[in-house]
């Protein structure tokens, strides 16, 4: 199998890497798969030419998209940037996965949801996003399954941290050792993600018989952590971890002004992955000891 990995050097991307390495050098190096990870550089999705250019000499059985524009606030400014990267390349990568008789594996967001309801979405609640990004999130997620009704699967994550990148695990253990007090939103509830659980998520699905099965209709799975937090506890628990003495006050989406608007809450139901492929669901809690012990180590 030769899998396109998408999104080299994101938290995904990265997160991606260090499993399929480990997992080669336990498996001796005696892997069926062929994964190829590419990062800007080698296949730029802000331009058709060059999307189109690449695949005419790559072929793929597996494209894993992990690549985005993610910058939520900056989404505004460059609406047309955000939506040729986070829906117009989508289509066109559905369609060449298409041609190439490849399955496609998308990752989406939470933030395709406007955040008003007081349950977990289900994959099949009606999204509304309230901002650029979440907009041209969702764009992708049409576009793909127009194009792509078969071979296909789009997983919806949330609040993704990581070793890797720009997250707020690691602003929140920058902030908080450089200061004695800080104010975090306590009104925006959600489930945080580790990017190395979704990448073994991923890994799974892809092993998996249901995914190897061709014919089978696109479908949306919701993937995060187990558990309902406000980022206030995410930090608070960040702390606790690390032992830091920062207190931390709780504050609200109001007092917090940001350029774009944070859908309030965006816990979703991850029933369905966990039924169809098995997946195993990490605690909230446990996931980011994880991370921040490799966190800590690398200080
Ligand atoms: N981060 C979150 O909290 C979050 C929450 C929900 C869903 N998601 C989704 O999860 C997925 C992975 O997110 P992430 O946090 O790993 O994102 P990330 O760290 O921001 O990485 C995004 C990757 O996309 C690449 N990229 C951006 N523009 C590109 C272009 N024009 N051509 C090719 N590659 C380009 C970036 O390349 P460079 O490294 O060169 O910039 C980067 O490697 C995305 O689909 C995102 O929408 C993320």
């Amino acid at each position: 199998m030769r899998i396109l990995v998408t999104g080299k050097n994101g938290q995904l991307g990265r997160s991606f890497q260090k499993i399929v390495k480990t997992n080669t050098e336990i498996d001796n190096n005696q892997s069926s798969n062929d994964f190829i990870f590419v990062s800007r550089e080698d296949l730029d999705l802000s331009s058709e030419s060059n999307i189109s250019h690449y695949f005419i000499k790559n072929k793929f059985d597996i494209i894993i998209n992990c690549a985005a524009y993610t910058a939520v606030d900056k989404a505004a400014e460059e609406p047309k940037l955000a939506n040729q990267i986070n829906h117009l390349a989508v289509k066109q990568l559905a369609s060449i996965a298409n041609s190439q008789k490849a399955r496609l594996i998308h990752i989406s967001t939470d933030y395709i949801f406007d955040g008003d309801r007081n349950k977990s979405y289900v994959e099949t609640d009606t999204p509304n996003p309230i901002n650029v990004y979440g907009k041209t999130k969702l764009a992708g997620e049409k576009a793909l399954q127009t194009v792509m009704p078969m071979n296909a699967l789009i997983i919806r994550t949330s609040w993704l941290y990581s070793e890797y990148g720009n997250n707020f695990v690691k602003t929140m253990l920058k902030l908080g050792k450089e200061r004695d007090e800080l104010s975090v939103v306590n009104d925006q509830i959600g489930s945080p993600t580790y990017a190395a659980d979704l990448a073994d998520a991923i890994l799974e699905i892809i092993k998996h018989k249901k995914f190897r099965d061709v014919g089978q209709m696109t479908q949306i799975y919701h993937y995060s952590s187990k558990g309902k937090i406000s980022w206030y506890e995410l930090a608070k628990e960040i702390f606790k971890i690390e032992k830091i003495e920062c207190e931390v006050n709780p504050i609200s989406t109001q007092q917090y002004q940001t350029p774009a608007k944070r859908p309030r809450n965006t816990l979703m139901n991850k029933d369905k992955i966990v039924k169809v492929f098995n997946i195993k669901i990490s605690n909230w809690k446990s996931s980011l000891k994880t991370c921040m012990t490799i966190l800590i180590k690398q200080q």
